[in-house]
Parts: C-alpha cells; structure tokens; sequence
C-alpha cells in the first residue's frame, strides 16, 4: 500500500512538471483569433543556442547575441484580400522578463526579420515581426521594393498598400499578444512597440488609431508624412536631372564642410555638430561658391550648379512648391550623399544599393503607377503635380500624423519619440511640427508623450551624436514605474561623449566644463 502523503507528493511531482515545462509545439499553442482575419497555419519549433548579429531600433548597442527561443510562425489572411502574411513571434525559453514586445520595420518593409528580433529575446522579451504580407527576408534591400504596390499599370494594390500602412501592425500585436499567452499560460504583464523609420511610422499609428494595444510605444526618427516626404526626397535629385548637373560625393561634403564650419560653434561647442539647426538658416550653399575644398586629396572648388542642388536639399521643396505639395528639407549636418543627392550607387554586401530608390520607387509605383515611367524625363509641373497627388491618394491611409492622443493617453499609454538632427533620410522637422500640433490640442500631453532631439544623430543611429540607446528601458520604467524620462540619456558619439537629450521644447545648451560629459550642458528654452 502507498502511504496518502506519498502519493500526494508524486501528484504534487507530476503537476508541478505539467505547469513549468512549456510546450513548444503547432498542437500545444492555440490559434489566435482575429476579426476579419483567417489564420492558416501555425508553426512552433524550438530552436536553441541560435547565434547571430541582433539590433534594436534606433540605437548602436548591437553585436553578436546567441538565444533558444519557441519559433512560432503564424499565417494568416484577410478573406477576399488574396494576401498571405507571416508573422514571427520568438519566445524565450529561459528569463522570460513577463514583457511582450513588437518591432517594426523600415522602408517599404513592415517587418525587420531576425536583425531586430534576436536583440529583443536576448533582453528576455517575447517578441515578435510581421511581413504585412509581402516582404521577401531573403532580398538585403528589400526595404527599398515597391514592386508590391500595383496590381497592374495604372492600378495600387490597396490591401497590401492598408497592410503596410496599418493593419499587418495591429494584426501584429493581436497574434504577438495571444501567442505570448498560450506559450506561457499567463498573459504579458505589459506590452511594448518598438521602430524606426518606417518602424517609427508604424508606432504613431498604433497610438493614434489602435490605441488599446499597447502600454508603452518607442517610434524613434519616424516616417510620418510618408507619402510627402519620400516624393519630395527627389526634388534635389529632379533638379540634377533638369539642368544636367552631376556632382560627386566630395563637393556636396565640401558644402556640408562649410556649413558646419560656419554653424558648429553657434551652440558654443566644436564638435562637428549643428545642435541648434533654426540657428543656421540664414546660412545658404550660394554662400561657399568659389571656396576651395580639399577631398581624398584632390582639390574641389565650390560651384553654382553644385550650390543650387545641395541648396534644394537644404530648404526642401516647400521653398518652391504650393503649401500643399512641398515638404521641409534636411539640417545642414546630415550626410546629403546617401539618398538626397545620388553620387553614385554603394556596393553593400556584394548588393547594388541606391538609396534614393527609395524615393524613385514611389514616383514611379505610387504616383505614376507606372513601372516603366521615365523618371528621369519628368518635367518640373508633373513632379509638383506628383507632390499633390500623393498627399491626396494616400496621406489618410498612411500619414500617421492624427494629432489626437486622447484615447491612449486615456487608456495610460506612454510614447517617447526622438529623431536624430542629423537624419539624412526622414527631415526631423516633420516629427517636430506633428508634436507641437499635439501640444496645441493638449497642453498637458507631456504627461503621455515626450519628444527628444538627437544632435548630431543620423538616420535611427550613426553620425557624431550620442545616440540614446537606452530609450526602451526609460519607457518602461514610465509605463512600469510612472518614471517619466525628464531627459534622454544617449552615449557613444564619435569619442565616447555622453549627453541627455532634451524634451522638446527644450533645447541642449552648453554651460561650460568638458564638452563630453553630459553635465556639461543643461536643457532651456531658447
Ligand atoms: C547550447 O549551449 C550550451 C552552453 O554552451 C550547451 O551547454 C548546450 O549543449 C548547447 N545546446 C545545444 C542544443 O547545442
Ligand atoms: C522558424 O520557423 C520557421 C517556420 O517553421 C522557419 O522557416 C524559420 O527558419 C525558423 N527560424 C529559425 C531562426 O530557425
Ligand atoms: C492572388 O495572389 C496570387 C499571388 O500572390 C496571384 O497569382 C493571384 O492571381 C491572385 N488572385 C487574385 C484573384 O487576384
Ligand atoms: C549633359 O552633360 C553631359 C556632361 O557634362 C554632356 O555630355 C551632355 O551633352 C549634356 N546633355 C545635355 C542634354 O545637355
Ligand atoms: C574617399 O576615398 C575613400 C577610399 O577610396 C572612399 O571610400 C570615400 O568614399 C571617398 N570619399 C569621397 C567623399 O568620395
Ligand atoms: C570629444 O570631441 C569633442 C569635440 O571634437 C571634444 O571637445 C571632446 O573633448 C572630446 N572628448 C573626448 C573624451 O575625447
């Protein structure tokens, strides 16, 4: 006979083992439900002592990281849409940290893959991407592709196009959200998103118009006005085309030079960096013209054809289009040679990649429709025209610029965003504009919502700057703690210096000391 108290410790052994070993199986992890949607296929696999490069957005603290995870892959679609969207979900199978966290993508491509992934499960979060149902991960510039976007000549394929803009995201969060919970038996005790870029645009959508997903949003140097900035990204390069200019990559450096050198110590620091943009206005590429610039050893002078375009990237096409077609243009910091003003393409990878077909590709798919449109023949009214049109068609699906918060500022929602000075891709001032529109609504919107400026700081990361790598975890300590983040701590610019970016509409003012330490400078309205 088996003592009672013997066999309730083998029953106690028995459930016990039930409860702590998590399954990682199709069969084992439910489904998730979504409306309007109809989930095909659910894969889970474990994979272990995975080892590669990870990211997180927006910041320069990556490098080699070795995870085991539950590999879940769902697929789904939305009936009558003919899409078929993968999404991943990584669930760490040891130090689970209870959170839940959704990257986003960059370019035309909702979904970052492993890059950003790997990051993330090796912080202990669960964590999850989307393809929005078209991206091909195995194509390294796949960021750059809008082949997806017409159905046929003449013709946006408008599900993948509402895919992009929005729906794969909060489709994203759903499925991210309920695997997370069948996996472990428990839901996430707070959910966060995490992008840049485009990754940035996804994250002001989802506080904007799915307010209820997640507790804490990170949507560093992001793409809003998309369907205005990325059209009007050409205009330096629609200049070069019409009056047969060519430049190289040491004359537009050669006006950046001089600008800086002009610019730089205006905030009372020398070190590379406009901080202070507005106070450069009245500085213009004409200026330079004849100045003589020493590159790669060779000697350059300044010309008037070079200052015209570099001039056109600098003012933006709002210098010269209607109010309603023209955007703002970049800071005079920012690297103009990588999308602004083409110099020649860049071998990445064993990959051609151009930059700016980045904003060649939404001319010609988004606003010709057209995959054969001679870009290069278009005249000065079909670009402003194009300008216009783009706003028209597409700013309501893609935009993300919806100044009302209420709702996750009701449900406690934090957001931090913040955009490097230096962008050379997205101009800072788009995101700038859209929180003072904020404000304007809902003086107290600090309270939810904080924007940082990065001097310095290119496009996500890079540049001189000190790049605030760890902005996740002050949000969280917001979202978790109630600790607002009254300054952005950021490291590791050029020489180790370290600064706390400003909330805006404070501004980083140097107060005297060693210009690498951040108490150094002290944060005012100017
Ligand atoms: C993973 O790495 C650990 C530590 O190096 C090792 O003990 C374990 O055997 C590895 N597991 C597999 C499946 O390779
Ligand atoms: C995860 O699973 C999917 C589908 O089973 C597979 O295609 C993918 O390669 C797996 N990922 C890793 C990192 O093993
Ligand atoms: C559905 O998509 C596939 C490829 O993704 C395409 O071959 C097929 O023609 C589409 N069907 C319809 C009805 O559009
Ligand atoms: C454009 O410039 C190139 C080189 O400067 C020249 O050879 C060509 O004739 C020019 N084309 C036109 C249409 O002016
Ligand atoms: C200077 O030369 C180096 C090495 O060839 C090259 O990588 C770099 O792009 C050049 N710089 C410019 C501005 O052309
Ligand atoms: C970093 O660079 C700035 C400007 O170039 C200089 O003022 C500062 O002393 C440098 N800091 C260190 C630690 O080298």
């Amino acid at each position: 006979m088996f003592s009672k108290s013997w066999i309730l410790v083998v029953l106690g052994i028995i459930s016990s083992g039930v409860c702590s070993a998590l399954e990682c199986s199709p069969t084992a992890i439910s489904k998730p439900t979504l409306r309007g949607a109809t989930v095909l296929d659910v894969e889970a696999n474990e994979v272990r002592n995975y080892t590669t490069t990870g990211l997180a957005p927006g910041t320069n603290d990556g490098g080699i990281r070795t995870i085991s995870f539950c590999n879940v892959t769902v697929i789904h679609t939305h009936p009558g849409w003919n899409d078929t969207i993968t999404t991943q979900v990584w669930l760490p199978l040891e130090d689970w940290n209870g959170r839940f966290q959704a990257l986003g993508g960059g370019g035309y491509s909702p979904g970052p893959g492993p890059l950003y992934l790997v990051y993330a499960v090796a912080q202990g979060f669960a964590s999850a991407s989307t393809d929005g149902g078209f991206a091909d991960p195995a194509v390294s510039n796949v960021a750059t592709d809008l082949t997806w976007a017409l159905s046929s000549t003449n013709n946006v394929n408008w599900f993948l196009l509402e895919n992009y803009a929005s729906k794969a995201t909060s489709d994203l969060a759903d499925i991210g959200k309920q695997i997370t919970a069948s996996y472990y038996k428990t839901p996430a005790t707070y959910s966060y998103f995490n992008g840049c870029s485009g990754g940035g645009r996804q994250g002001l959508v989802l506080a904007q118009e799915f307010p209820d997903a997640f507790d804490g949003i990170l949507a560093v140097a992001p793409a809003i006005n998309i369907e205005s900035f990325i059209p009007a990204g050409y205009w330096p390069s629609h200049l070069m085309n019409r009056r047969n200019i060519s430049l190289s990559a040491c004359e537009v450096q050669g006006f950046i030079q001089a600008a800086v050198d002009v610019c730089d110590t205006l905030d009372g620091v020398q070190d590379g960096i406009i901080s202070l943009p507005s106070w450069c206005n009245k500085v213009a590429a004409h200026d330079f013209v004849g100045q003589e610039y020493t590159c790669n050893g060779t000697q350059y002078t300044l010309t008037a054809a070079g200052a015209g375009v570099v001039q056109a990237a600098w003012s933006g096409s709002v210098s010269v289009a209607s109010r309603e077609g023209g955007y703002y243009g970049l800071n005079k910091d920012a690297d103009l040679t990588s999308f602004s003003i083409p110099t020649g393409c860049q071998i990445i990878n064993g990959v051609e990649v151009c930059f700016n077909t980045l904003f060649t590709n939404w001319i010609v798919y988004l606003i010709a429709k057209d995959a054969d449109f001679a870009i290069d023949e278009m005249t000065d009214a079909e670009f402003f025209h194009g300008l216009v049109r783009s706003k028209r068609d597409y700013a309501g699906m893609l935009a993300a610029n919806n100044p009302d918060l209420s709702t996750f500022k009701a449900r406690g929602g934090k957001m931090i965003s913040w955009h490097g000075l230096a962008d050379q891709a997205i101009p800072p001032a788009g995101i700038k504009a859209y929180y003072e529109e904020v404000l304007k609504r809902d003086r107290g919107a600090h309270d939810f919502f904080r924007f940082f400026e990065a001097p310095g700081v290119g496009h996500c990361y890079g540049g001189l700057g000190p790049v605030p790598n760890g902005a996740l975890n002050q949000l969280v300590h917001w979202v978790e703690k109630g600790a607002a983040p009254d300054t952005l701590g950021a490291d590791r610019g050029h020489n180790g210096t370290a600064r706390n970016l400003c909330p805006y509409p404070l501004h980083q003012v140097y107060i005297g000391g060693d210009p690498s330490r951040a108490g150094s400078f002290t944060c005012r309205h100017i």
